[in-house]
C-alpha cells in the first residue's frame, strides 16, 4: 500500500499537458503533483502511473515516491480558475500524489545527461509496460540532484482501456521511432540481460499491491479488486515471456 496524506492546499496548477495536475501541499508538510481521479482518462491513469513505477523501480530506474492524496472537494470554491474547480469537485476521494522534487529540470536534452545504457534501460521499461509518452517533444525525465528521474506513466498498459482484447497486448510491438532516447543508440540486448530477470511475479505483484481499491473494484467483468490485479499480473508475465515479438525489433537501434 502506499503512503496516505491528505490535502491542505492547492498552490497551482502545472499545464504541461492535457491532464491539469495540480501543485498541492498536504498534511504530513509534503508537496505533491496530484493526479486527479476526475481528469480525462481517470482512474486507469492512476493505476498506470503506480504499477509502471514499481516495475521502473524494480529494474533500477529512479522515480519520485508516490503517496495516496485525499482530496476534499470543499477545497475548491477557494480556486479561482474555473477548470481546476471542476476538476476539484470531481476529485472527492483518493488521487495519486508524486513526490515533488523542488528544483528539477525537464530532461530535454538527454543526450547531454545520460549514458547509453541508462538509455538502453529507460526504452526497454517503456517497451514493457507500452508508454508512448516519453517522446523527444515531451520527454518526462527530470534531472533532479544530478540524476535523471522518470515521471508521467499514465499512458503505459492501454490494455486496461479495453479488457475484452487485452490478450493480444503482451505480443505487441514498440513503435520506439519518436521515444526521447532512441537517437542514442542503445542497446536493447544488453539492457534485456541486465533486467529483464529483475521482473517477476513477486515484483508485479507488489506492485498491483500498491493500488488502492476504489481504482479498481468498478472494472466491469471483474467481480474484484484482486480479481483485476491478478489480471494485470497476467499480462505483464505474458508479456515479458514475450520478448521476440517487441524486443527483437528494438535491437537494431545499438550502433554497430
Ligand atoms: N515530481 C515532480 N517534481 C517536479 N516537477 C514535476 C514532477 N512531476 C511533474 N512535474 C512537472 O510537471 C509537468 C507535468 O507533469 P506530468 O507528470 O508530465 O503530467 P502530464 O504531462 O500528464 O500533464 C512535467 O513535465 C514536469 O515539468
Ligand atoms: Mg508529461
Amino acid at each position: 500500500m502506499l503512503p496516505q496524506v491528505v490535502a491542505t492546499r492547492y498552490v497551482t496548477p502545472l499545464r504541461e499537458g492535457g491532464s491539469l495536475p495540480g501543485l498541492m501541499e498536504a498534511d504530513d508538510l509534503g508537496t505533491y503533483v496530484v493526479k486527479f481521479h476526475g481528469a480525462g482518462q481517470g482512474r486507469k491513469t492512476l493505476v498506470a502511473e503506480v504499477v509502471a513505477a514499481r516495475i521502473a523501480r524494480g529494474i533500477g530506474l529512479e522515480v519520485p515516491d508516490l503517496v495516496t492524496v485525499e482530496v476534499d472537494p470543499a477545497l475548491a470554491p477557494g480556486e479561482p480558475d474555473q477548470e481546476v474547480q471542476d476538476l476539484l469537485r470531481a476529485s472527492g476521494g483518493t488521487n495519486l500524489g508524486v513526490d515533488y522534487l523542488p528544483g528539477a529540470l525537464d530532461l530535454d536534452r538527454p543526450a547531454d545527461v545520460v549514458d547509453a545504457a541508462w538509455a538502453a534501460r529507460v526504452l526497454w521499461f517503456d517497451a514493457y509496460v507500452g508508454n508512448v509518452d516519453r517522446s523527444w517533444r515531451n520527454p518526462n525525465m527530470l534531472l533532479w540532484h544530478g540524476r535523471p528521474h522518470l515521471i508521467d506513466h499514465g499512458a503505459a498498459l492501454t490494455f486496461h482501456h479495453s479488457w475484452p482484447g487485452a490478450a493480444g497486448w503482451p505480443s505487441r510491438p514498440y513503435d520506439s521511432k519518436d521515444h526521447a532516447l532512441a537517437g542514442l543508440h542503445p542497446d536493447l540486448g544488453a539492457a534485456d540481460a541486465a533486467v529483464a530477470h529483475l521482473v517477476d511475479a513477486d515484483l508485479l505483484r507488489a506492485a498491483v499491491a500498491d493500488v488502492p481499491d476504489g481504482w479498481l473494484d468498478a472494472e466491469p467483468g471483474f467481480d474484484s479488486a484482486d480479481a483485476v490485479r491478478e489480471a494485470y499480473v497476467r499480462l505483464l508475465i505474458e508479456r515479458l515471456d514475450a520478448r521476440d515479438a517487441w524486443l527483437t525489433p528494438l535491437l537494431g537501434l545499438v550502433r554497430r
